[in-house]
């Protein structure tokens, strides 16, 4: 079989070297891809919004089957694009990514189905938010309706710093047109959890839990990132509050997504709050999470391409999901400076016993061959072991002997988890 990834960042990576495990794939087209795939996969020029290219591509390559990762394309169509053009995928159609598209969408689905969330306000004048921002509590969360790379959420404590955020936000516009409606939302506390479930629209099947670590520094200071590193399992999520997701959560946003005509199919990312009330929504997102994916799928112990087909075709209930009773971590390396301005152009090396172990991100090869940094999140390296903290340890021993100029990691992935698990 021949396949294709859309996207060019460490999760997909991860879901190509997954995808090889299986002997039918002869061959795998990452698009764009990145410089550090290049073992894996073949990169091929084409990027992730280009939806005409890529349905040409497929044509004129045969290819059997396409997994559309990342949430522009799929918010643009890129599934319903393919589907039509006779190339199955995996992913959802546009109007079913549209839950992580629109925040005001996911909050009243929440709301008219009863699943349980963070109280809320929606607004699309700038008067009528000022108005109410002037008589809540703080911290509030302020979000921005539409997609915003994951930097749309704003938690001020301030009246002041509130009246900031919304003037960035609907006046200036920082996130574009995604700021024309915005959500003001309570503030919730507890632990966080990232839960990615399969699901053919029917039936849903979570995959093992697990933990980002979003700020860029030690003890979780310091700006929001895409993502610093990850742990799976998370230790917070036992088998009671899993039991009450699928329940309260799970079982019934598939059920509203159809109950709206916008059967979902694909991975959906439940973004949750374990509060002292019980679980609640914190984000949907369409797609594999990036950092989660690479740690949950080295966990997989089942064949990753037949349980993607299996939400296509409409047979996930049939289909086994099956993760290894083990422990995963991944420690992602950044250029230094990041979030903010960042070198690129720096060599990386990595010894050839830990490759295997890396998923590659902002990294290109120069036209002389050579592996360079490109972005801000270079790579992340992971490790899988019998406890967390033999996994941590082993992806931190990996993250050492890695080098490039400027290279910057937190020191702590997984301390609060192995805290929380003792
Ligand atoms: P999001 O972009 O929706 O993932 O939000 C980014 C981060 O903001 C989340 O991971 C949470 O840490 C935080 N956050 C979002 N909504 C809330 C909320 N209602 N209460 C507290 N923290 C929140
Ligand atoms: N790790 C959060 C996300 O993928 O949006």
């Amino acid at each position: 079989m021949k396949l294709m990834v859309i996207g060019g960042g460490g999760r997909e990576h991860a879901i190509i070297r997954k995808l090889k495990e299986n002997p039918q794939v002869e061959a795998i087209y990452a698009l764009p891809g990145n410089g550090g795939m290049r073992g894996d996969a073949v990169c091929v020029n084409i990027g992730a919004k280009d939806i005409a290219g890529m349905a040409a591509f497929a044509a004129e390559k045969g290819i059997d089957y396409a997994v559309v990762a990342p949430d522009d394309p799929l918010a643009l169509g890129a599934v319903d694009a393919l589907e039509a053009a006779g190339i199955p995928c995996f992913g959802p159609r546009a109007n079913a990514a549209v839950i992580e598209g629109s925040k005001v969408f996911a909050k009243n689905l929440m709301k008219k189905y009863g699943i349980p969330t963070a109280a809320y306000e929606t607004f699309d004048d700038f008067s009528a938010a000022l108005e109410y921002l002037k008589r809540a509590s703080y911290p509030i969360v302020i979000k921005a309706d539409g997609l915003a790379l994951g930097k749309g959420v704003v938690i001020p404590a301030t009246y002041q710093e509130a009246e900031a955020a919304l003037s960035s936000i609907m006046l200036e516009k920082k996130f574009g047109a995604s700021g024309d409606r915005i959500v003001v939302e309570e503030f919730l506390e507890g632990p966080e959890v990232s839960v990615l479930a399969f699901t053919d629209g029917k039936t849903v099947k979570p995959m093992v839990s697990s933990m980002d670590h979003k700020r860029v520094g030690d003890g979780d200071v310091g700006p929001n990132t895409g993502g610093m590193g990850t742990v799976a399992p998370n230790p917070y999520y036992t088998e009671a509050v899993a039991e009450r997701c699928m329940r309260e959560i799970f079982l019934p946003t598939i059920r509203a997504m159809n109950a709206e005509g916008r059967p979902f199919r694909g991975c959906l990312y439940f973004g949750l709050m374990l509060t002292k009330d019980g679980p609640k929504v914190i984000e949907y997102n369409c797609r594999f999470g990036d950092p989660e994916t690479q740690v949950v799928l080295p966990l997989l112990e089942s064949d990753l391409l037949t349980v993607m087909q299996a939400t296509t075709r409409g047979t996930l209930a049939e289909t086994e999901v099956k993760f290894a009773a083990k422990h995963a971590c991944c420690v992602v390396l950044a250029s230094g400076g990041y979030p903010n301005a960042y070198e690129t152009g720096k060599e990386i090396s990595v010894p050839a016993d830990v490759l295997p172990h890396v998923y590659f991100a902002g990294a290109k090869t120069t036209e002389n061959d050579r592996l360079v940094t490109s972005g801000g999140r270079v790579l992340g390296v992971v490790a899988v072991a019998d406890t967390l903290a033999g996994a941590i340890e082993q992806a931190y021993s990996r993250a050492d002997r890695i080098s490039f100029d400027g290279k910057y990691c937190r020191r702590d992935i997984g301390a609060r988890a192995l805290k929380a698990g003792k």
